[in-house]
């Protein structure tokens, strides 16, 4: 089942998401839908806060980003990308070479930017079935999953952009909040202040 976006300027965008435990409520439904969610919008990564739920997990798809031709450089390693489910996800280590490459977000349609974030991770998480796992990932897949992680911290990747850069974007921000925005998957906007 596909599930709508939440759209930036939403709350539980910008919360600390919860662990959650293995008898959470319909788990392994909610981890398809997301899946399913983030395949149909053409994303490579989707966290539980941008379908409405301040919780710890997060699913990626990161394949898609190794046969792109969308003028970013190509990665700095030659890795073919993973598809994962993280739950309860807690980022160990980040280091390695700083890089910038031109991230956007479902939250935020129509907005890509340069971030810069470092190239290597180390990530303690559970996957899908409940098992624990330390995994390391560097370039692409890192970039994705800390943009990931980002979310269910309450981050966005505009929060990295320059004091000007963000003031340029302020007035798109402002439309995309309220619904002012096409886009071609399911979103959910927050409900607008009432004109006095
Ligand atoms: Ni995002």
């Amino acid at each position: 089942m596909l599930l709508p976006i939440i759209a930036y300027g939403d709350s539980v965008l910008r919360q600390v998401a919860r662990p959650i435990t293995p008898e959470y409520p319909d788990l392994n439904q909610l981890i398809a839908n997301m899946l399913e969610t983030m395949y149909a919008a053409h994303g490579v990564g989707l966290a539980a806060p941008q379908i409405g739920l301040s919780i710890r997990l997060f699913v990626i798809d990161s394949r898609p980003m190794f046969d792109d031709d969308d003028g970013n450089p190509p990665p700095p390693d030659a890795e073919q990308g993973v598809r994962r489910v993280f739950i309860n996800a807690e980022m160990l280590q980040n280091t390695g070479k700083v890089w910038a490459y031109t991230e956007g977000c479902l939250s935020i349609p129509q907005v890509r930017e340069d971030v810069k974030r470092p190239s290597d991770i180390v990530i303690r998480y559970y996957d899908e079935q409940f098992n624990l796992h330390e995994e390391a990932f560097s370039g692409m897949t890192a970039r994705v999953i800390q943009h990931e992680y980002d979310h269910i911290e309450g981050k966005l990747f505009i929060d990295y952009l320059s004091p000007l850069k963000k003031r340029l974007l302020q007035r798109r921000l402002e439309r995309i909040t309220q619904g002012d925005v096409s886009v071609k998957y399911k979103m959910r906007f927050p409900p607008q202040p009432r004109k006095r």
